[in-house]
């Protein structure tokens, strides 16, 4: 596995691939790498020739300085697990590399749809996402780049982006890697306490919950939303919003609506989990 800090070894390396008529897959990370974002490279190797994975913690899509310099750092663990599942590239920028010229740079914003929900509890956050992506996306110039489900709201403004800007990148979107009792795997999970742990859980089970609800026939959709906040308040977690939104924008559903996907967002102790769960109304489902 090739591991290069500066931008211009990734492109002379990148460069040399493509001529040799390799087709490139790029997973992009903040590292604290766990299952899913091996998942994310095995599609990636699945996908294409070579695999590319970023690992850089990126200052400004974190809106708390006391979150960003929480986050958890472990390259040499990273570096282990990409080695031993097969990535062909590990590129891991330092913040100067990227960003010389401090914060005050050029933007890439993606209008209205990086408002809502998450844009709501942390301003500026998918401005930070998408401006690094792009520059990520300029430097490794993939064919393809694989990103996790989980964070629902961040693909669609990918995709977004990518089609606004005729970016030549096709963007694949793979299903959440859970726990085996439902949690989804995020690197925010090392935050929580042993007690916390327990308790996790019960966020995607609301979820669930809410899911059956809906495929049930039920049209409330505010009252639904309330009583899952009530829920989850009651068993520990502090709820920052749990969504019935449409699919396609993710504006909010109105009673004809068939793919819908509900997005929460909770704190438990010091670690703010998000999750979401497809609806698709018509269909027949477990
Ligand atoms: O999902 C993440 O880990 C980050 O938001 C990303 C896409 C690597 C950009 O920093």
């Amino acid at each position: 596995m090739l591991h290069f800090s500066k931008i211009s070894h990734v492109r002379k390396q990148i460069n040399k691939w493509k001529q040799q008529g390799n087709k490139i897959a790029f997973v992009p990370t903040m590292g604290n790498l766990h299952a899913g974002h091996l998942a994310l490279l095995e599609k990636a190797k699945e996908l294409a020739d070579k695999a590319i994975v970023s690992i850089f913690v990126n200052p400004i899509q974190f809106d708390q300085e006391k979150d960003l310099q929480a986050y958890p750092r472990t390259l040499s663990d990273d570096k282990d697990k990409l080695l031993a599942s097969g990535c062909d590239l590990v590129f891991t920028p330092s913040v100067d590399e990227l960003y010389p010229n401090g914060s005050h740079i050029t933007r890439v914003e993606v209008p209205k749809i990086s408002e809502l929900l998450e844009g709501e509890y942390r301003p500026g956050h998918f401005s930070g996402v998408s401006t690094v992506v792009s520059k990520l996306f300029n430097i490794v110039m993939p064919d393809i780049a694989v990103f996790g489900e989980k964070d629902f709201q961040q693909l669609m403004i990918i995709k977004k982006m990518v089609a606004d800007l005729d970016m030549p990148v096709e963007i694949i979107g793979l299903p959440t890697i859970r726990e085996p009792d439902g949690l989804a795997m995020s690197s925010r999970n090392g935050y929580l306490t042993s007690q916390e742990r327990l308790i996790a859980a019960k966020f995607y089970k609301e979820l669930q919950s809410l899911h059956k609800k809906l495929k049930e026939g039920c049209k409330d959709f505010m009252e639904l939303q309330q009583l899952s906040i009530k829920k989850l308040n009651k068993a520990g977690f502090k709820a920052d919003y749990i969504e019935i939104r449409k699919e396609s924008d993710l504006m909010p559903v109105s009673a004809e609506d068939t793919d819908m996907v509900i997005l929460g967002s909770v704190w438990l102790g010091k670690a703010r989990l998000i999750d979401n769960v497809r609806v698709k109304l018509g269909v027949h489902s477990k």
